[in-house]
């Protein structure tokens, strides 16, 4: 393979061009940067780099990673200070006339190296009431509109990589908000819940009190770092929002909004709207559709 287009070549010595990864090298007592240059090869990804880091200058190195293709969230870190999946971060998008930096992800407790305990992500999670679906209608299906299933599609596509909760400034720097404060990754997950038409259960009080709804400002930080390009603002947090405080300053509004939503159809509508078609814009299954992370 040939050396990619912007690597520094050596100065005509006929020396294969080299890359230099400054290396965050520590545990949970400090650590420093370590400067590991390797030849540059055309094609690499940034784990690529500290993969070959690993085999030939550092067996030691702890970098956690597991698919190598953008989609089990395991390798995230900070490339220059930014969050990044690392598998997903190619060396030619970056300037490698200088040390690039890889450091762990600052929001989390380092374990060792590039790995960070990631664990209050899950006990998170672990606060939220999982999917409740109601009966299902009577004939024994459940119906969804197209609409609600292209909604929730979107927060389906989380991979769980914390990029969004490490880069949220409500606990990046503020290690004391943990306790009361969820975080984007969790927003979107009951976003997925709430919008959910054949939900039953109104997590917004939970949101308002136990989550810290109210302690995102909305910088939309957590949108511009999610590689699944999710609109966690836009789409989870900002709807999210609204439903709180209409539930929690607009009785009427919640009242009228509840009625609707769980209204069940009468059997003539059932009838009506089993026919062809009302089927094509609805998508109907016999077991309660799986949500995300259930
Ligand atoms: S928009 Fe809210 S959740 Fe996202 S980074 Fe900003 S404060 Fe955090
Ligand atoms: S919402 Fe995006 S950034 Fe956050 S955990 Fe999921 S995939 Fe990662
Ligand atoms: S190794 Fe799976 S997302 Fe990077």
């Amino acid at each position: 393979m040939t050396p990619h287009a912007d690597t520094p070549t050596t100065g005509g010595t006929g020396a294969p061009p080299t890359v230099t990864l400054a290396i965050w090298r520590g545990d949970a007592g400090g650590g420093a940067f370590r400067d590991y240059t390797v030849r540059a090869i055309e094609g690499e990804v940034v784990l690529d780099v500290v993969h070959r880091i690993q085999a030939e200058l550092a067996g030691d190195l702890a970098v956690r990673w597991n698919c190598k293709a953008g989609k089990c969230g395991s390798c995230s870190a900070e490339v220059n200070g930014k969050p990044r999946l690392m598998c997903m971060t190619r060396m030619s998008t970056l300037d490698t006339t200088a040390p690039i930096t890889i450091s762990p992800m600052r929001a989390f407790p380092v374990m060792r190296d590039l790995v960070t305990d990631v664990s209050y992500n899950f006990a998170v999670a672990r606060r939220i009431p999982p999917f409740a679906p109601g009966p299902p209608t009577g004939d024994g299906t459940y119906r969804m509109a197209q609409f609600d299933v292209d909604r929730a599609q979107e927060f389906h596509k989380c991979i769980e990589c914390f990029l969004c909760q490490n880069v949220c400034h409500v606990i990046r720097d503020h290690e004391e908000n943990k306790p009361r404060y969820a975080g984007p990754r969790f927003f979107v997950r009951v976003a997925s819940l709430e919008m959910h038409p054949l939900d039953t259960l109104d997590r917004r009080q939970l949101l308002r009190t136990e989550l810290g709804l109210g302690l995102c400002n909305i910088t939309k930080c957590c949108t511009e770092v999610c590689p699944e390009h999710i609109h966690i603002t836009d789409n989870a947090i900002i709807p999210l929002k609204e439903r709180v405080v209409d539930a929690a300053y607009d009785p009427v509004a919640w009242l009228g909004r509840k009625i609707l939503r769980r209204a069940r159809p009468t059997p003539a509508a059932e009838a009506a709207a089993s026919s062809p078609a009302q089927q094509h814009n609805e998508v109907i299954v016999t077991d309660p559709p799986a949500v995300s992370g259930d």
